[in-house]
């Protein structure tokens, strides 16, 4: 099974170039299967929920071209099998794009239940609510979603909250419905402009992405094109926290600053400096960090995808910090493992993390409980002194592309790792 190992104590110092938004790539994949035209989408993470996503997409039938390392050509004509199921897609959360893309084009779908990281339950009934209110016949039988209509209609729906996967799903759904259709209490993050954007270049007529409500004018059919994936925030704010964790100095290159302003703003509080530049930013810290409350929000509040990493760089500042989750109910997971490597973390009542501030960190063997928490784990190996193995790095892998390279990039000493013998090859080499 294969392991980080880490030897920690060197501030991470450099540039770091960040890749193509999983999460944004998830659904502009599902979408692109709507037209019977290629459409070239670029900037793709290599990552392994975007590859498994390609071969379900392959699995329908549609042709899946591999341009080049992070560039796919995908033609929607040929698909023929509307079900998507496969022992690796179920454990991917954002199959069930795959529901929207081909009720819209096709009148039915069907997609295993998805899983996706365990980071509390995460029901699917707003999805199912939005697609019946197109007129859908939506329902779970047998491990599987299955959405069916003999014709989509526009609708005026209220989300109940606001769910980035429902909102991508459903506007996919409706880009191809009869009429207008108005989503309200819409989710506002930057992948579901992206998705909109793609659509929009496909021929769709979406207006409002990136507000609480938006507005599609169902169209007839979608067409090809090309489309560059926007940068990802998340593994943008990794590096940033891992930079100011090991007191060092990073210039995160290719990302967008403005989607970053949540983090940027809960950097400074702490005491870090940030220099922001058109397509880059730097992070500088040069002295421990200060406590703060941070509380998860949808966007543009503080995202739950970046608060393993919060806390982490938290239970390394100086006094008590408050951290709230109130995204997801059970994302406090890894906070044992922090405690092992001598964090001063209490959980309250599931989703409240009071945070006690130590002076260091120590190694230990600890274990990656899911994608975000196990790269704030590897920033907690980063900080000290000592060796840390993280353990069950595929979740970590989920989502960031050649992180260890990265991070080697800057300095860090990290290796992937399979045998006793290549961790012993590892400390020696590190004397
Ligand atoms: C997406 C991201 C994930 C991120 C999350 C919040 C992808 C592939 N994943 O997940 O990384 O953490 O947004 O920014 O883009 N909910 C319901 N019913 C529903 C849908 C959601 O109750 O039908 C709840 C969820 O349980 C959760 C909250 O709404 O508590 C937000 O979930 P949602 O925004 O839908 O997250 P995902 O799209 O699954």
């Amino acid at each position: 099974m294969e392991q980080y190992i880490i030897k920690g104590g060197n501030p991470l110092v450099g540039e770091v170039t960040i890749g193509g938004a999983k999460n944004a790539a998830l659904g502009i994949l599902a979408a692109s299967v709507m037209a019977d035209e290629a459409v070239t989408i670029d900037n793709l993470p290599d990552v392994r929920d975007i590859n498994v996503l390609l071969e379900a997409i392959g699995q329908t039938g549609a042709m899946v071209e591999r341009k080049a390392r992070h560039c796919a050509k995908i033609n929607g004509k040929t698909i023929t099998n509307l079900v998507v199921d496969n022992s690796y897609i179920k454990k991917m959360r954002a199959s069930y794009y795959m529901l929207g893309a081909m009720l819209g084009k096709y009148g039915h779908a069907q997609v295993a239940l998805p899983g996706g990281c365990n980071i509390g339950s995460r029901p699917i009934d707003q999805h199912l609510k939005g697609f019946r209110a197109l007129g859908a016949i939506a329902e779970v039988k047998g491990g599987m979603i299955v959405v069916e209509a003999k014709e989509l209609t526009g609708a005026h729906i209220f989300f109940d909250m606001v769910s980035v996967g429902a909102t991508i799903n459903i506007m996919m759904a409706a880009a191809l419905a009869k009429g207008r259709t108005i989503l309200e209490n819409a989710a506002k993050e930057p992948h579901v402009v992206d998705v909109a954007n793609l659509l929009n270049a496909m021929g769709a007529s979406i207006k409002g992405a990136g507000t609480d409500v938006i507005r599609i004018d169902g169209v007839e059919k979608l067409h090809g094109t090309e489309y560059t994936v926007i940068p990802d925030q998340i593994e943008a704010g990794t590096f940033m926290m891992a930079a100011a964790a090991t007191k060092g100095d990073v210039t995160v290159k290719n990302v967008i600053p403005k989607h970053l302003e949540s983090l940027t703003s809960k950097l400074r509080e702490i005491g870090c400096e940030v220099v922001e530049f058109d397509d880059a930013v730097r992070v500088i810290s040069k002295k421990r960090l200060t406590h703060t409350n941070v509380k998860t929000l949808p966007y543009p509040g503080f995202p739950t995808d970046m608060q393993p990493q919060m806390t982490t760089l938290l239970a390394l500042s100086e006094g008590t910090s408050i951290v709230t989750e109130s995204v997801f109910e059970n994302r406090f997971k890894y906070i044992d493992e922090l405690n092992r490597m001598g964090a001063d973390i209490k959980v309250e009542g599931g989703n409240v993390a009071i945070v006690n501030g130590v002076e260091n960190l120590t190694g230990a063997c600890v274990s990656a409980p899911d994608l975000r928490a196990g790269a704030a784990l590897v920033i907690a190996g980063l900080t000290t002194e000592d060796y840390t193995i993280v353990d069950e790095i595929k979740y970590i892998e989920r989502g960031y592309e050649d992180f260890a390279g990265k991070i080697q990039g800057l300095g860090g000493n990290i290796q992937v790792v399979e045998t006793e013998k290549e961790i012993q090859k590892f400390k020696l080499r590190m004397g």
